[in-house]
């Protein structure tokens, strides 16, 4: 099963929001870079919706349908109007250019080969003016999480729910050779026999990579802070977080 068709576990994991220093980290880029804004890989709409409550100019994107349509009903309980579009951020048309481009929450971890993480960027450049800028939010990749044993189950959280307690555990298998990561997020509440497991990938980018790809791909690198309060990037950083633009 695909995580991203189960948007309730995503959410429930994540607390259905995104935190106040991300929000409000975003909010400063948004002031400092202007509308209109595009996040790529929005999901359900975390920052999206939190983000909209003040600005009237953000339009979204992801693949999944089932997020977006979450995405939609946080955003009718919030009284904010959306612009959202099913696509794949790896090759998208939307008739528009953007002052701003984000894609936050790790979703860029999600293009898997060195060619879907250029094809992205190639789409993002097609779809920002000039001077428009492009942040992208990613982990710094953690050896000791990543060298765990993938025979172990490890905790990440007990949720309540309307339907009881739900115990969430992942498994984690880190392939070296493509820096992809595969994640099993198993979970069960209180009534169920048996336990259910959904999937995802991510691909690691390690910082000095990142920072080549980039540059190889059109971007110069204005900034690069380790965390939302943007402190700048080092060794100990939990992520890497870049404000680039087209060179
Ligand atoms: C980790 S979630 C992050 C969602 C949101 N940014 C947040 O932080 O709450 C990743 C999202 O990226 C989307 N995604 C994955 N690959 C994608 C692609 N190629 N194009 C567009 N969206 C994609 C998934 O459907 C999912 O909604």
């Amino acid at each position: 099963m695909d995580l991203y068709e189960n948007n309730w576990l995503f959410d429930l994991v994540h607390n259905d929001k995104a935190g106040e220093a991300q929000i409000n980290f975003y909010r400063r880029q948004i002031e400092r870079f202007g509308e209109p804004v595009l996040e790529l890989g929005c999901g359900s709409g975390n920052y999206l919706v939190a983000l909209s409550q003040n600005l009237h100019n953000i339009a979204g994107l992801d693949l999944s349908e089932e997020m977006l349509e979450a995405a939609e009903k946080k955003a009718d309980a919030e009284g904010v109007s959306t612009d959202l579009h099913v696509g794949d951020m790896r090759n998208f048309e939307i008739d528009q250019k953007f002052k701003l481009i984000f894609i936050a929450g790790n979703s860029f971890q999600h293009l898997l080969t060195l060619d879907d993480a250029r094809s992205c960027l190639d789409s993002v450049r097609r779809h920002l003016f000039p001077f428009g800028r492009l942040i992208i939010e990613i982990f710094n990749p953690s050896l000791p999480l990543l060298c765990r044993p993938s025979d172990k189950r490890h905790f990440i959280g007990e949720y309540r729910t309307d339907q009881g307690w739900v115990v969430v555990t992942e498994n984690v298998f880190y392939e070296a050779a493509t820096q992809i990561n595969h994640i099993d997020w198993h979970y069960k509440n209180q009534y169920m026999k048996e336990e259910q497991t959904v999937s995802f990938k991510m691909r690691q980018f390690f910082p000095q990579e990142f920072d080549a790809l980039l540059g190889a791909n059109g971007f110069r690198i204005d900034s690069k802070f380790g965390d939302f309060d943007e402190s700048a990037f080092d060794s100990r950083s939990p992520k890497q977080i870049v404000v680039v633009s087209p060179a």
